[in-house]
């Protein structure tokens, strides 16, 4: 519904039964009935007000990824909804437009949550990416990327080891695309509590990434692969006129275990469309940082007996880990302490993410940063020996915002810190 204001919506979550693996029913949480939830687009500098009613029986509290909100309504830990309560999220878009997304947060069970369903895409637009002829409407397609345990029964199993062998897209295991013979934008989610995910096209087709987390890129760089780790974004252009009618190419999973299905999806190209759409050699302007005159450094670890930690310490919602004055640029060096295992080893990952704050990657281990790594981000990955600097500017709210590792089995187990803006 539209009044003068705001774009307003009802969300109600609750369970639904949902056909993952054809053939096989699972029960799963939803926002509105849906796996993942509904996406919403909004519009730069139009607030949307989200009531969000909690019929589940677990306690849950929703969070803006990438959103610039005020700390009432950045879905804090502890900010929760109890089962059969309700409450109003209001997000002012205040941001360029970018590829967001909105789960579930609450303390110490955001991973149990995400993973049983609680998540959705949500994009904002704005008068600038909407003057690019980039492929618009029925060929801009969000595909949010998970993996997942489906048992026998259809039971969405949660295992925080790393059997997890279904990767879904859109919440459909390993689904079949029909496609024209033209260009799409393709905003790929990683929504995995944990699981990075190498994205390639099975003949080592080239691709345009246009965007990240945060927005799109100041020119698009042609890629090959797209190195996801939990919670990234990626904008992307494919040109599916390079098939034939009647063709067909694989994306896969470079990072698939030996012992998995390395497909994700499969495109099928059914027919010819005209194709007026192109990307442009400047995409947006991405304004430089201001000089830091800050610099933090944080070590992540796993301890087995303690936690996932940040510079030794578990998390606790009362403790103020950092303080920054609004408006303060700051650069922070993140280590991950931990050595490297035998694969499966994605748990020794770890996926850094900012709220409020959205950051550029400087430099992973003293070389520029990934195509992937470029633009405003707010989840970077580091891998066992890793060292990333990034640099961000904490302006347009003060309060207590949290940052933590986007594995969220890590987030669960005391990998999240707070930072209070004053
Ligand atoms: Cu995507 Cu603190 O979360
Ligand atoms: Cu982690």
């Amino acid at each position: 519904a539209r009044d003068s204001r705001c774009d307003r919506y009802d969300i109600t979550m609750r369970t639904a039964r949902v056909e993952i693996i054809p053939g096989l029913l699972s029960t799963v949480n939803t926002y509105n009935g849906l796996f993942p939830g509904p996406t919403i687009v909004a519009q730069r500098g139009r607030a949307v007000r989200i009531r969000q009613t909690n019929e589940l029986s677990v306690l849950t509290g929703v969070h803006l990824h990438g959103g610039k909100v005020p700390a009432a309504h950045d879905g804090h830990p502890t900010d929760t909804i109890a089962p059969g309560a309700s409450r109003v999220y209001d997000y002012p878009n205040n941001q360029s437009a970018a590829p967001l997304w909105y789960h579930d947060h609450a303390h110490m069970i955001e991973g149990d949550n995400v993973y049983s369903g609680l998540s959705g895409a949500y994009l904002v637009t704005d008068q600038q990416e909407q003057s690019l002829p980039l492929p618009h409407g029925r060929y801009d397609v969000p595909l949010q990327i998970r993996d997942a345990r489906v048992l026998s029964d259809g039971t969405l199993y949660y295992t925080r080891a790393q059997d997890r062998p279904h990767v879904l897209v859109n919440g459909k295991e390993r689904p079949r695309f029909e496609v024209a013979a033209r260009r799409y934008r393709l905003r790929i989610f990683n929504t995995s509590v944990d699981r990075p995910f190498d994205l390639r096209f099975a003949d080592g087709s080239e691709f345009v990434l246009i965007g990240t987390d945060g927005g799109l890129l100041s020119e698009p760089v042609r890629v090959q692969s797209l190195l996801l780790g939990a919670g990234e974004r990626a904008d992307v252009v494919v040109d599916f006129a390079r098939y034939a009618v009647g063709g067909s190419v694989v994306l896969v999973n470079a990072a698939a275990l030996a012992t998995e299905n390395a497909d994700v999806m499969r495109f099928d190209v059914v027919c010819t469309a005209s194709d007026s759409s192109k990307v442009p050699g400047k995409l947006a302007a991405v304004p430089p940082l201001p000089k830091a005159t800050v610099e933090r450094n944080f070590v992540l670890a796993q301890d087995w007996t303690r936690g996932a930690l940040i510079n030794g310490n578990v998390y606790d919602p009362n403790r103020v880990d950092v303080q920054t004055r609004l408006g303060t640029t700051e650069i922070w060096t993140i280590t991950n302490a931990d050595p490297a295992g035998p694969p499966p080893n994605f748990h020794l990952n770890h996926s850094f993410h900012t709220h409020l704050a959205d950051f550029r990657v400087l430099d992973r281990n003293g070389k520029p940063p990934a195509p992937t790594e470029l633009g405003c981000k707010d989840v970077v990955r580091i891998p066992p020996g890793d060292t990333v600097r990034i640099a961000m500017t904490w302006s347009g709210y003060t309060g207590r915002f949290v940052f933590h590792c986007h594995q969220l089995p890590h987030s669960e187990w005391g990998q999240m810190a707070t930072i209070e803006v004053v």
